[in-house]
């Protein structure tokens, strides 16, 4: 797969709670080259659930869009195929990295990192389907003792996988610790020359961060995941410090606004009630560090309408 297919190096990570079609819209405004869904469950999709139905939604002119598949085997994947084709996605990715215990415990997740085959077979279930690329995103290994990624990695290349995303951490380490900078290294010595996309994840938190992922270890692109909640700028930062060697941070100003339109797009799409409150969390992103906003905090926690919100987001000003 040529990068063009998913318009560059710098992807919005997928975010269950977090990359909905709203976060999407705000990021890749920003500059992010494309956006993965939340993490889909496969039975789910299969069974053509409302919820799943709901996250598969895109914004107006969302024009490429990966969707995230999470299931233990092949079987589920196998039955929601038809429904997937569906919506059309640019890259099918597969998650091999979410250490919830509720996910992990039915076999999908990163307990796929203690099965490596199965990962083997749900790809080839897709490929037998669709010319659609498919990607991987995975650990390091299920915890220190178990380090598999090379070979996991071998077992989704063999199945056909394009795109393979490491984020560098163990099953065992959540999200704590540190990513392990010298895997994303021998990730992409490992592929060199195959043609496979490599993208890194993992303390993705400023434009050097993306760019040392990129320049340093070899890789095709970055997904930035936390680092982007509550500051969607770092796509446009990322490009700015590529094209001039710097860049500009967003104003207390630009940071309201944006946080302002993100909250319409929220009650636009889901309505006054749930948009609200599923906007508290960004907002919270949002507002950190910026001096002042420590006493909004409370405000924004008890808001349940959109001008309660505005307010209390505009009395940082
Ligand atoms: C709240 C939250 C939700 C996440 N949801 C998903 C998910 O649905 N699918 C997935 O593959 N990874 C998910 N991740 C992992 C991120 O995509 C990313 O790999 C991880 O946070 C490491 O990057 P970071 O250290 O730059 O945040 C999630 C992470 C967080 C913090």
């Amino acid at each position: 797969m040529d990068i063009k297919t998913i318009g560059g190096p710098f992807i919005l990570a997928p975010l269950a709670g977090y990359t909905d079609k709203a976060f999407r819209e705000i990021a890749r405004g920003l500059g992010a080259d494309t956006a993965v869904s939340e993490m889909v469950s496969a039975e789910g999709l299969a069974r053509n659930g409302e919820k799943t139905k709901a996250l598969l939604e895109r914004f107006p002119g969302e024009d490429r869009f990966i969707i995230q598949l999470f299931g233990p085997s092949d079987d589920p994947v196998r039955r929601a195929m038809d429904n997937l084709l569906g919506y059309n996605p640019t890259v099918i990715d597969i998650n091999c990295g979410c250490p919830v215990p509720k996910v992990v415990k039915t076999g999908a997740g990163s307990a796929l990192m203690k099965n490596p085959q199965m990962i083997g077979r749900i790809i080839k279930t897709i490929k037998e389907r669709t010319d659609i690329p498919v990607s991987v995103k995975f650990r390091l290994g299920w915890d220190s003792d178990s380090i598999n990624f090379l070979e996991f990695a071998d077992i989704a290349a063999e199945a056909g996988a394009e795109m393979l995303t490491l984020h560098a951490r163990t099953r065992a380490q959540g999200y704590s610790g540190t990513a392990d900078r010298k895997a994303f290294s021998m990730l992409s010595e490992h592929f060199k020359g195959s043609g496979i996309l490599l993208f890194g994840s993992g303390d993705v938190f400023t434009p050097e961060d993306a760019m040392a992922l990129i320049n340093d270890s070899g890789l095709s692109g970055v997904m930035f995941a936390r680092g982007a909640i509550g500051n969607p700028f770092i796509f446009r930062e990322t490009k700015e410090l590529i094209e001039k060697g710097c860049y500009s941070l967003p104003s207390t100003e630009e940071k309201i606004s944006v946080a302002l339109k993100h909250l319409r797009l929220m009650v636009s799409y889901y309505g006054e009630n749930t948009g609200c409150r599923e906007m508290r969390k960004h907002l919270m992103a949002y507002i950190k560090g910026i001096p002042g906003s420590s006493r909004v905090k409370n405000e924004i926690g008890q808001a349940v309408t959109l001008e309660e919100m505005t307010k209390a987001l505009s009395t940082i000003l």
